[in-house]
């Protein structure tokens, strides 16, 4: 029944161990203040729950392109940038030309190539996570029409050297992944809404918003009207876009100072998880760390048994012994640190 590709397919992997803390999936710690959350009774009470939502999330999208500084016809509106990622592999080139993507990388690009058939040209990373020149010239020999670049890069945290960025655009139609922009502050979006080769995604998501689904495929108004004959006529729901709507537009300044907390603690961390004996802390401009210990096995079982839960992702090239861990708020963060001094790593 199945075809060939879907049965070799395996599932993407989330980590679902009940934990008190957690740390694995890059979201912003802080859920939503009582009061805002009692604000929202009264718009969930404005939806016509037996109504499909606007198809063009036309509330939305006006308030996410103040957000972005762009217009509304230069975004698309998407269920979380997963989506986005899946309309670009069926729109942007033929399905049997190859898609460039560093390596690692956030895997869902791998995922959804996959289960398109989309062959994928890998650029490797070299020790400081950036794209190995010469992977990097030979994946655009084979004229690959797609790229996808995670910029800062999950999981490994970095920004991508602008040249490299640059060189990948001279050959290819990119895109840029800003899923971790609000804490870095590095953008393409002004590039994405004047040059027809390059789009940027952005997402609710790591703001603390991850609950909605929501996410945001910004390019030229042409671009954005092609791809979005692709897109499913209702694909976010109506109390998703007037939660996002009425969040953004209400509270945003609480976010802001939520990130910013996030920012300093991220300081604090590094510094902290440095001075552990045992434990290499890669430099972050994300939500999250990379950190190498000799056996990541048994520290991320280890931090388990704390309560603990941190993304093991020894799975992924090159990338054996490394444990991925987000910004926690500042008890979490105090109580990973004391977990991992007591861990013998
Ligand atoms: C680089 C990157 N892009 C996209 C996503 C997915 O975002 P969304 O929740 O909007 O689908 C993630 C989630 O971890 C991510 O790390």
């Amino acid at each position: 029944m199945f075809s060939k590709r879907i049965k070799l397919l395996k599932a993407y992997k989330t980590e679902t161990t009940p934990c008190n803390i957690k740390l694995s999936s890059n979201e912003n710690p802080f859920d939503l203040d009582e009061s805002i959350k009692l604000e929202l009774l009264d718009v969930i009470k404005s939806i016509e729950f037996n109504r499909y939502p606007d198809p063009h999330a036309t509330k939305l999208r006006q308030t996410l392109a103040k957000l972005y500084d762009v217009e509304p016809e230069n975004i698309m509106v998407c269920n979380g940038s997963d989506e986005a990622i899946q309309y670009l592999m069926l729109a942007i080139g033929e399905l049997d030309e190859e898609v460039l993507i560093p390596k690692p990388t956030f895997p869902m690009y791998e995922v959804i190539a996959n289960a398109l058939g989309r062959p994928i040209s890998e650029v490797t990373l070299d020790k400081n996570f950036q794209m190995e020149k010469n992977a990097l010239l030979k994946a655009v020999e084979s004229k690959p029409s797609l790229a996808f670049i995670s910029n800062p890069n999950n999981p490994t945290g970095n920004l991508f050297d602008d040249e490299d960025i640059a060189f990948i655009r001279k050959h290819t139609f990119t895109v840029i992944d800003e899923a971790y922009y609000d804490f870095c502050g590095k953008t393409y979006i002004k590039d994405a809404v004047r040059d027809e080769k390059i789009a940027v995604m952005r997402t609710l998501s790591k703001i603390g918003l991850a609950s909605l689904r929501v996410g945001a495929l910004i390019g030229t108004k042409e671009f954005i009207r092609e791809i979005s004959k692709l897109k499913m006529p209702f694909n976010v729901s109506s109390t998703s876009q007037a939660m996002a709507d009425y969040i953004i537009s209400n509270h945003i300044d609480n976010i802001k100072n939520q990130i910013k907390a996030l920012i300093d603690e991220r300081h604090r961390l590094k510094e902290a998880l440095s001075e552990i004996e045992g434990i290499k802390v890669y430099d972050s401009c994300a939500n999250f760390f990379l950190i190498k210990v000799k056996d990541a096995d048994f520290v991320h079982k280890s931090l388990i048994q704390k309560g603990i839960l941190t993304r093991n992702i020894s799975y992924l090239p090159n990338l054996e012994n490394h444990i991925r861990i987000s910004v926690g708020k500042k008890e979490e963060n105090d109580a990973l640190i004391k977990a991992l001094k007591e861990i013998a790593v």
